[in-house]
């Protein structure tokens, strides 16, 4: 790869884990994807990060209903989440979880970056508040969310503000000199008129909720899951270390429009606060509607992706998503749409047209691909125009920029560049019917004009194939192998198309159906089938068994859930305990509890509160400077009233239990070494 590459940063919103993927979050994921795609295809060298966000009273409430720890509730969500952007041919560069270590260390180093700079102080706040969409709203008790409809939560409680209200003339600035940081007009109107208005500060920490990170020094203060959940980024690309990745500032946050303020006037707020490089572009796309209603797990009127694909193909629903609503504005979904144009467009148009093209090469020409030819007969407009057109499709001169295929994907235009394509490809099949290779194979005199027009109509799918492959990544690279193209279409230059360059003589294979036909009411009959068994289906997290004998044992909770004596674990299942040395910095007695020791341990990234029941056997003073090993990403819990963040590793020595501490005597170790 040359190293003078210019790179391009693009990001999905993270997504929560307290439900699965339906076709909404799918939507943002598959044009995410898309860009991506086509960046590469420009010569960038892109990098695309997607992944989950796992904080917050809504992943605790759920994680307690299903009777587990929230660690392991988020851990199999993200997984479900994972497996299916896999399914859906996502190629996401980055995951990132926000339980993810290198995630919190990025934003306790982001909060510390304010708070030295001025941005932050302490207060307090009572307010209305939304547990499921994890924000403050403006309204009065017992009123319900404006946003969602659910009701809200009456919360005072100790937190720390940052001061958003010295950003309204820096952000104004910023978006005068910067036009295109708000996309759509409509949006960044939109974002305009709310700071104009006045910004408020903005409470960033929580003292009422424990699963989230902990802010160091102040515990048991937890980050608000919207300075959490924003970090993502940046934490994906190196975090503090950002500029040895040379990934940011991101060109492009692609969002859903109703988490815009988020992103256009919190998200840069904080980055300037903390004196870092904002992002390039916000781009804020509608949603997908049923039954003119948001589609939301809330209102129960939710589709999911992997019925569709099932029946249909990947292709078919990403196609699909990107040609029927134009990007930007809201559009309806329906099965019944979907499957006429996947009739229309896929089964009945590139489909059709490969498959006339290449059982016409494979019956005249022996599979191969014949000899362009010049126009044999001299005839006038012999080839139909349809060199011409593809060639203004793949136009790179900055000439007629709003008819060329990549003028509309650098303006997000995807509809409009699918339109197009498939407008080369109506053009071409009326070539076809106007030419009727079939009647000139019977002619051998005019064997050159059938060789003509077999290869325009082959090279016309090539022009298809290259500049529709970042939408329908797994059937135009069928397509390419069946033009007897070996190279990796993925690595094709889409600004590099030039006619002529599909080489004659070369062997295709067999065409195997592109988009087989499918009859309507079956399709969605099996789709609606398969929809209504995935409802059925449970969550994929759900209570662990009662143990029938439970020995309780020193460590408590964690011990609790240790499997039975005979169950064996995999190794991904102890790849999920991070243990890390850490040292003990402090160490004090609890009062009203003689068991414990309260311990502050530098576990390399952080400075951590730990209790461990180790008061009888260990003098604090004796463990200050001591090496241990942690636990680092077990919940935080509270023992005796104590936050603990983390548990140390000791044995159980004889039949009290005397704990003795797991350390490195021999060997210098270094503080946060993982130990595996
Ligand atoms: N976790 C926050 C985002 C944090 S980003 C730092 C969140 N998550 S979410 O799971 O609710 O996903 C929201 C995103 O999913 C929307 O912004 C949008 O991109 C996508 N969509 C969810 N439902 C949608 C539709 N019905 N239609 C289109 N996109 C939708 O908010």
């Amino acid at each position: 790869m040359p190293a003078n590459k210019p790179k391009f940063y693009l990001t999905t919103p993270i997504y929560y884990t307290n439900g699965l993927p339906h076709i909404g979050h799918t939507y943002s994921t598959i044009v995410c994807d898309t860009i991506r795609r086509y960046k590469r295809m420009r010569g960038y060298d892109v990098v695309m990060t997607t992944g989950t966000d796992e904080h917050g009273v809504n992943v605790e409430r759920s994680a307690k209903k299903a009777g587990v720890a929230e660690s392991e509730f988020v851990g199999k969500m993200a997984a479900e989440w994972r497996a299916l952007w896999d399914e859906l041919g996502v190629q996401g560069d980055e995951f990132i979880r926000t339980t993810d270590l290198k995630h919190a260390h990025t934003v306790q180093w982001l909060f510390k970056q304010c708070r030295d700079n001025g941005f932050v102080y302490p207060g307090h706040y009572t307010g209305q508040y939304c547990i499921y969409d994890n924000a403050y709203v403006d309204v009065k008790p017992g009123e319900n969310c404006p946003d969602c409809g659910r009701p809200t939560e009456t919360v005072t409680e100790a937190n720390f503000y940052f001061k958003l209200s010295a950003f309204q003339k820096p952000l104004l600035d910023w978006y005068a000199k910067h036009p295109n940081f708000i996309q759509p007009e409509a949006r960044r109107n939109e974002v305009l008129s709310f700071v104009e208005g006045g910004l408020r500060d903005l409470s960033i920490t929580r003292t009422s909720v424990r699963w989230g990170i902990p802010v160091p020094g102040e515990e048991p203060h937890v980050f608000y899951v919207w300075f959490d959940a924003l970090t993502a980024y940046l934490s994906a690309v190196g975090g503090p270390q950002y500029e040895k990745t040379g990934f940011w500032p991101a060109d492009l946050h692609l969002v859903g429009k109703e988490i815009i303020r988020f992103h256009a006037v919190y998200w840069p707020a904080f980055l300037m606060a903390a004196g870092l490089p904002l992002p390039k572009q916000v781009w804020a796309h509608g949603w997908l509607l049923m039954d003119s209603a948001k589609m939301s797990k809330s209102l129960g009127n939710v589709v999911r992706p992997r019925p569709i694909v099932h029946v249909l193909g990947m292709d078919a629903l990403r196609y699909y998503l990107l040609r029927e609503t134009v990007f930007g504005q809201d559009g309806n979904f329906s099965y019944d749409a979907l499957v006429q144009r996947y009739n229309s467009d896929l089964a009945n148009g590139l489909g059709n047209l490969a498959s006339r093209t290449l059982t016409m090469i494979e019956k005249y020409f022996d599979g191969r691909i014949p000899e362009p030819g010049a126009s044999p007969s001299n005839e006038e407009g012999f080839y139909g125009g349809v060199r011409e057109f593809a060639e203004k499709l793949a136009r790179n001169d900055g000439t007629e920029v709003g008819h060329s295929i990549l003028w509309r994907y650098d303006n997000l235009h995807f509809s409009n560049a699918l339109e197009a394509i498939w407008s080369l490809i109506s053009l071409v099949d009326s070539f076809l019917s106007s030419k009727k290779p079939w009647a000139l194979a019977e002619d051998q005199d005019k064997r050159s004009q059938l060789s003509a027009v077999l290869y325009t109509a082959a090279e016309a799918l090539r022009f298809a194939a290259v500049l529709s492959y970042p939408v329908l990544p797994d059937s135009t690279i069928k397509l390419w192998k069946q033009l007897g193209q070996s190279s990796p279409l993925s690595e094709q230059r889409i600004d590099g198309l030039v006619w002529g360059q599909l080489k004659p003589g070369v062997t295709i294979s067999r065409a195997e159906t592109l988009f087989p036909r499918i009859e309507k009411a079956e399709a969605i009959e099996r789709m609606e089938a398969m929809e209504r068994e995935e409802q059925k289906q449970p969550s994929p997290v759900t209570a662990p068994a009662a143990s029938p004998v439970s020995t309780p044992v020193a460590g408590g909770a964690a011990a609790a859930a240790a499997p039975a004596a005979a169950e064996k674990i995999g190794i991904e299942d102890f790849a999920k305990v991070e243990m890390r040395v850490g040292q003990i910095k402090t160490a004090e007695r609890i009062v009203g509890a003689d068991k414990l020791l309260k311990l502050t341990v530098d576990i390399g990234t952080e400075i951590r509160q730990i209790c461990a029941g180790i008061a009888q056997y260990y003098e604090p003073e004796k463990l200050i400077g001591r090496k241990v090993a942690v636990v680092v990403n077990l919940a935080p819990r509270k023992l005796r009233g104590v936050e603990s963040n983390g548990m140390i590793i000791a044995a159980s020595v004889g039949p009290e239990g005397r704990p003795v501490l797991a350390g490195f005597p021999d060997e210098d170790v270094e503080i946060g070494a993982r130990l595996k």
